[in-house]
């Protein structure tokens, strides 16, 4: 009997655990490496109220077409500084969206933003990029739903790279609580 409490309490705690599991964007930070080539017409984080915040950024490309594009994407989670924290992998970006599911990490990230970016499409790229309104909501659901995380500050980093170089750094940092 008590054993059965035992696990229905567990089973409680859990899904108390589940249901106010949040991610909570802090801050986006953007750093063109390259502004001949390409630069950020904007980049922010706004929060229209407590619970619907969102992130959008627009960058101009200005030597299109971009047909090779390579995408290095980090995890990384706050201990005593940002660690590396289970993911660094880097594809090459007009493969991967030929045939996205080919690598399952990157294709985990891309879901973050695939619905709400211009960036669905293959190569080549002959506009500029955006990813309008990315909500916490959204982020929520792949958070929380197709693979938990440990609670705590974390921050999704990405580097573009064109034609071999480093070209924008993207830095996105949210709290899962
Ligand atoms: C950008 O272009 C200007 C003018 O063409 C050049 O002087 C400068 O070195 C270039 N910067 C980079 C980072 O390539
Ligand atoms: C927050 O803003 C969104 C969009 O304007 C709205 O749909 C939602 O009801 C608002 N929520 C609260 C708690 O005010
Ligand atoms: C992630 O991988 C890239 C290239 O493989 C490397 O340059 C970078 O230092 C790695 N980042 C971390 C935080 O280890
Ligand atoms: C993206 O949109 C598709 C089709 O509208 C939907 O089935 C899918 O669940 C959405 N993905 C995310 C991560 O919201
Ligand atoms: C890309 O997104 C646009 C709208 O954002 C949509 O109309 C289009 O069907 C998407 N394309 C692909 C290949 O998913």
């Amino acid at each position: 009997m008590s054993r059965i409490l035992y696990i229905l309490a567990a089973g409680i705690i859990y899904l108390v655990i589940e249901v106010h599991s949040l991610v909570e964007f802090t801050n986006i930070k953007c750093q063109s490496v390259d502004k001949n080539f390409s630069d950020f017409e904007y980049c922010h984080l706004k929060s229209v109220n407590r619970t619907y915040k969102y992130i959008s950024l627009k960058v101009n490309l200005f030597k299109i077409p971009v047909s090779k594009v390579k995408v290095n994407i980090e995890l990384l989670k706050r201990f005593n500084g940002y660690k590396p924290f289970l993911y660094n992998v880097t594809v090459d970006g007009c493969q991967f969206l030929k045939k996205p599911k080919s690598s399952p990490v990157a294709f985990y990230f891309y879901n973050f933003f695939k619905n709400v970016s211009n960036i669905n499409h293959s190569c080549p790229y002959n506009h500029d990029l955006m990813v309008d309104k990315l909500s916490t909501q959204h982020v929520n659901y792949q958070f929380t739903k197709v693979l938990p995380f440990p609670e705590g500050d974390y921050m999704y980093k990405m580097n573009w790279m064109a034609y071999g170089i480093n070209r924008a750094v993207v830095e996105v940092y949210f709290s899962f609580s």
